[in-house]
């Protein structure tokens, strides 16, 4: 099967699957700022029943059970069973007194969830990757009780997330020009433009769909002992093996590989500042009412 073809869940339950699997902590500490604006969104509190879509490794989910306590409950669903694992393991290791957690490995835009199940449905970059997403998100929909209240985190355009756009710009002058990506193809920036999700929303069923510019420095590296040169390697490892400039590099050689680290070690050694590199990430914060 050509790349082009790969489901979404042959893709997250593959190599990207595996690798967001593996990285988890250093994915959940990367987006700790962008995570915290998202929970300032949903405002959830005691007793809310969540479910997050496309909740990878956990981070959000466990979050959500700890805020809502036992007498909440949290759904965590997600098509990739091997972050879905990951998922069960840290909810099975967390401390007592948050809202159990309940796991379904499925494809949230046909799966039957019950109806009018959840309060909230929050999602962090779950969210760009539905083969159609009036569907999916008239699906979620059904899920939500009326007043129910989604709350969801999407990248803007890569030119203004400079976290990922930093480094694709050093290392695109040694590879050749990339197939351009078609409109409205699942990826990250499905998004970007503001005009996109709302009409999707309000088709779907949502009402109050509202936008927020979110814009956050992002440490993609330091040190704790205060090595300059342990934080750009840090910073240059997170780009180029699990950001998503990892995928310009992947399938290079060796010595491109080599000549990519080496430029962009370069660049961030110049930027590291109080013991860490940041670049800014730059997201919506997607709220609507069912
Ligand atoms: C960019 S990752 C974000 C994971 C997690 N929310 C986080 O912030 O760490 C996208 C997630 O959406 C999941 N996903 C993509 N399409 C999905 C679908 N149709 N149904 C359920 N999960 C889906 C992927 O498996 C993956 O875990």
């Amino acid at each position: 099967m050509a790349a082009s073809e790969q489901t979404q869940s042959d893709y997250w339950n593959g190599d990207a699957g595996a690798r967001w699997a593996r990285h988890q902590a250093t994915f959940d500490r990367v987006f700790a700022p962008l995570t915290e604006r998202l929970f300032a969104g949903a405002a959830l509190r005691p007793g809310d029943a969540v479910l997050d879509v496309g909740c990878g490794a956990g981070a959000t989910a466990l979050r959500a059970a700890d805020i809502v306590g036992p007498s909440g409950r949290v759904t965590a669903a997600d098509v990739s069973a091997p972050l879905l694992a990951v998922t069960a393991r840290r909810a099975a290791s967390r401390p007592p007194g948050g809202a159990p957690i309940v796991l379904v490995e499925a494809d949230v835009q046909t799966h039957t969830f019950a109806d009018a199940a959840f309060t909230h449905l929050i999602s962090r970059f779950g969210i760009m990757f539905f083969d159609d997403s009036i569907a999916a998100f008239a699906n979620l929909h059904r899920a939500l009780r009326p007043e129910g209240r989604l709350t969801m985190l999407c990248w803007r355009a890569q030119a203004e997330n400079a976290w990922i756009d930093h480094p694709f710009g050093l290392v695109r002058a040694l590879l050749p020009e990339p197939e351009p990506t078609p409109f409205d193809a699942a990826g990250p920036f499905r998004f970007a433009d503001p005009a996109r999700l709302p009409g999707i929303l309000a088709a779907a069923g949502f009402r109050d769909i509202a936008l927020m510019p979110v814009d956050e420095p992002l440490v993609l590296g330091h040190s704790e002992a205060g090595d300059p040169r342990e934080a750009a390697e840090a910073a240059a490892n997170f780009a180029l093996d699990l950001g998503p400039a990892s995928r310009l590099v992947r399938d290079q050689t060796p010595e491109i590989r080599s000549r990519a680290h080496a430029i962009v070690l370069r660049d961030f050694a110049e930027r590291v500042s109080n013991e860490a590199v940041r670049l800014g990430a730059a997201c919506w914060l997607v709220t609507a009412v069912r």
